[in-house]
């Protein structure tokens, strides 16, 4: 899992140092039929104009930026009726090969969760069952080497954190979300790499903001402005990360840190609450 993009060779030799780019496999659902028709977080105001064409070029863009750095991005096909299926980091956790149906908390996106399954069946990974507990896939859980991390507090419940574990065979770390602006783990934090992440405290609570400083000392701590775009709803290669333009300041501090900020431009797909990182499901074999 150390292979360089074909994107770099032509870049000078890395040097000692040089961040390592890893290549991914991401699933993505084109925002067809995006629209914001209710509120299940507070980014959403049932009634806001959504420009489809718009959202769907913003979609394109992101698409063809994860392409560009090497990455292979597999389409889910959009269902009409469900216009929060972008957020394709929902339908399921896979890690391992193995996939975790999602069980979605809000039943206007219940119908997401068997689109997911089957796409999920059809393409090599086995039975995928849901969790008998709320679990919103890569909404809430991401993975940091070996660890997973989960959050809870508005989508995932705990007793969704001990199903994982169980069917995924790695340890699961459990984080409170506390402000329902940072509803999703995936609002508040994203791996860096395979040791260290980017977040914000405040979408923390105590407890939990201690448990990360122990286990990531060098994380990257996002500023409340940048948290505000969702700068924190990012993914990372390793090396280059790609981010909401507007997350200025969290560019600047990863930049520092030899990272690569690829900013992408997601206005429409914002007015869903979501970001890069809620339309991009990760396919960890
Ligand atoms: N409107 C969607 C919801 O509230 C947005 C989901 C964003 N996805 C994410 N991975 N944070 O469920």
């Amino acid at each position: 899992m150390t292979a360089v993009l074909p994107g770099e060779r032509l870049s000078p030799e890395p040097m000692p140092g040089d961040r390592v780019a890893v290549r991914r496999t991401f699933l993505m659902c084109r925002p067809v039929h995006f629209a914001v028709e209710y509120a299940i977080n507070a980014w959403m105001t049932p009634g806001t104009q959504v420009d489809t064409d718009l959202a769907v070029r913003q979609w394109e863009a992101l698409r063809d930026t994860y392409v560009g750095l090497g990455h292979t991005v597999h389409e889910l096909d959009p269902v009409p009726g469900l216009p929060d299926m972008v957020f394709a980091a929902n339908g399921a956790f896979v890690v391992d090969g193995v996939a975790v149906g999602a069980r979605f908390a809000h039943p206007e996106r219940a119908g997401e969760a068997p689109a997911h399954a089957a796409w999920l069946q059809a393409n090599g990974f086995g039975e995928v069952r849901p969790t008998q507990d709320v679990h919103e896939g890569e909404g809430d859980l991401t993975v940091v080497g070996d660890l997973v991390l989960a959050g809870t507090g508005f989508r995932t419940q705990r007793g969704a954190h001990a199903e994982i574990q169980e069917r995924t065979g790695r340890p699961v770390v459990g984080l409170d979300l506390v402000d329902p602006r940072f509803y999703h783990l995936d609002t508040a934090l994203f791996p860096l790499d395979d040791t260290t992440v980017a977040w914000y405290p405040g979408a923390f609570s105590p407890g939990s903001r201690a448990v990360l400083r122990r286990l990531f000392p060098d994380a990257v701590e996002a500023s409340e402005e940048d948290a505000l775009v969702l700068g924190l709803n990012s993914v990372s290669d390793g090396r280059h990360v790609v981010m909401p333009a507007a997350a200025t300041g969290l560019a600047e501090q990863l930049a520092q840190r030899g990272f690569v900020p690829v900013p992408v431009e997601l206005g429409e797909l914002l007015k869903g609450g979501g970001g890069p990182k809620c339309c991009t499901s990760e396919l960890r074999r």
